[in-house]
C-alpha cells in the first residue's frame, strides 16, 4: 500500500521523506495556501517535486474545462512527477480524459460516491481521491465508499488507483489497508500517530531499566 503525505509544508515533507515512509505527496489549494501564495506556489511545488521522487498532486484552481486543461498543462511542466488534480465534475472528467491523452497523470479529487469513482476510472484517471473524513463528518460511512470503489475497480480491472483521502486518524489507514485500497494520503499528525504505541514506549523503558541493573 502506498502512503502519501497530505501536505505542502516542506519541513513536514522532509521529515517524512527522511524516515523513508512516503511514496508521494498530495496538495490542494487549502494546504498550499498555508505555505505559499499565487507568486511562489510554482516554486514551492517544484521544490516538493525535487524532494520526493513519487507522484506530487497539484490541484487546478480553474473550474471550466478548457481553463482546467490549460492550467493542468502548465502544472505538468513543473516536473515529470506532477499529477494534476481536477475536481470530480463534468468539466473535470473532460479535462481528465484530455490531459491523460497527453500523457499527463491525473488525480480526480473530491469524490464522494462510487458512481462518481466509476466515471473517473472511465475517464482514465491515474488516481481517484474519495474523501472519507468529510463523509464521516456528515454521518455517512466513508470506508463503505472505499469498499464499493475497490470492488467496482476489481470487477472491471480498471487501472485507476484508489487514493483514500481526507484521512483523519490511524483507524482510517488500517481500514483502507484491510480493504486493499492502493494508497492513502495522510496528514503528518496521522503519520506520527501510526508510529507510536504506548506499549512500545513502556517496553523500551522496561528493557532499559532492566539493562541498567545488569551485572550489578
Ligand atoms: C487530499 O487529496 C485531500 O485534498 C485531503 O485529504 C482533504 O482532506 P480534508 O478533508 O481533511 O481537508
Amino acid at each position: 500500500m502506498k502512503l502519501f503525505l497530505d501536505s505542502a509544508d516542506l519541513r513536514e515533507i522532509r521529515r517524512a521523506v527522511a524516515a523513508g515512509l512516503i511514496d508521494g505527496i498530495t496538495t490542494n489549494p487549502s494546504l498550499l495556501s498555508k505555505v505559499a501564495g499565487p507568486d511562489n506556489a510554482r516554486e514551492v511545488l517544484a521544490e516538493i517535486c525535487r524532494t520526493v521522487a513519487g507522484p506530487i498532486s497539484a490541484e487546478v484552481i480553474a473550474t471550466e474545462q478548457e481553463s482546467m486543461i490549460a492550467e493542468g498543462r502548465e502544472l505538468a511542466k513543473i516536473a515529470d512527477n506532477i499529477v494534476v488534480k481536477v475536481p470530480l465534475t463534468e468539466a473535470g472528467l473532460h479535462a481528465c480524459r484530455r490531459l491523460r491523452s497527453e500523457g499527463i497523470g491525473v488525480n480526480v479529487t473530491l469524490c464522494f460516491s462510487a458512481t462518481q469513482a466509476l466515471l473517473a476510472a472511465k475517464a482514465g484517471a491515474t488516481f481517484v481521491s474519495p474523501f472519507v473524513g468529510r463523509l464521516d463528518d456528515i454521518s455517512q460511512d466513508g470506508m463503505q465508499l472505499i469498499e464499493q470503489i475497490v470492488q467496482i475497480y476489481d470487477n472491471y480491472d480498471f487501472a485507476t488507483e484508489v487514493l483514500v483521502a481526507s484521512v483523519r486518524h490511524p483507524v482510517h489507514v488500517l481500514q483502507a489497508a484491510l480493504i486493499g485500497a492502493h494508497a492513502a494520503t495522510i496528514p503528518a499528525k496521522t503519520l506520527h500517530q501510526l508510529m507510536h504505541h504506548p506499549l512500545t514506549d513502556r517496553g523500551i523503558e522496561g528493557f532499559l531499566a532492566d539493562w541498567s541493573k545488569a551485572g550489578k
